[in-house]
């Protein structure tokens, strides 16, 4: 078995910046990884995405919402996480199902219960060894996200953007529980410092707990 590697944090926290340096970093001492994402990371979740990042999906119903969350997992997790897992590589996946407690139970208040479910048969087994959470102050992510938003000639991939503050923040100290409830899955990386002071706590965390034999092999 490889070893799974998920980043999460508020809109605008720095986390695909870091997951994208951090595979460079690895792939430059000869150790490769799988880089994905979710919602997407295969062709069928990335068009589920599309549906739910769509700004003018705004009457998308929470539980709607979560069940695409958990069907672009399912995808996702067959055919890419889980066959990469099995033939042992290191898998970097920005946002995995802690992003479905975080936003869908604290952010939206749906069971935490009916998540945990859906989760479990969606990830088929495949637990994150380690989660780095990349803790931000949802006002400064916001803005920072906006302004990418702006820059951005793509789709405009905004619905959770337009959500108040108030929801963002819900969605923060979701993810601190979470991460307090597991220390030892958990690292708690603060968003709010430099590029480089980040990507350096980072990369120390990662590379000391990558185990041995696939820093070797891969
Ligand atoms: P991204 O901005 O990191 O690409 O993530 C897309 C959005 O989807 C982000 O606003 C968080 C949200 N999301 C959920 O609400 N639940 C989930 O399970 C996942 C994976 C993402």
């Amino acid at each position: 078995m490889g070893y799974f590697i998920t980043f999460e944090g508020v809109e605008g926290c720095g986390k695909t910046t870091q997951i994208k340096l951090l595979s460079e970093h690895l792939s430059g001492r000869g150790i490769s990884t799988t880089l994905t994402r979710e919602p997407g990371g295969c062709p069928i979740a990335d068009k589920i995405r599309s549906i739910l990042l769509d700004a003018e999906n705004r009457a998308l119903s929470p539980l709607a919402e979560l069940m695409l969350y958990a069907a672009a997992r399912a995808q996702h997790v067959t055919e890419v996480i889980a066959p990469a897992l099995t033939a042992g590589k290191i898998v970097l996946c920005d946002r995995f199902c802690d992003a479905t407690l975080a936003y869908q139970s604290f952010g939206r208040g749906i069971d935490r219960d009916v998540i945990d479910t859906l989760n479990r048969q969606a990830c088929q087994g495949m637990v994150p060894n380690l989660t780095v959470l990349v803790d931000c102050d949802p006002r400064i992510g916001l803005e920072r996200a906006r302004r990418r938003i702006e820059a951005s000639s793509g789709p405009r991939e905004e619905r959770f953007e337009l959500e108040a503050l108030a929801f963002h923040q819900r969605v923060r100290d979701g993810y601190r529980s979470l991460a307090d409830a597991e220390p030892d899955r958990f690292v708690i990386i603060d968003g709010s410092d430099t590029i480089e002071a980040i990507f350096t706590a980072i990369s120390t965390q990662v590379l000391t707990r990558i185990p041995e034999a696939l820093r070797a092999v891969c």
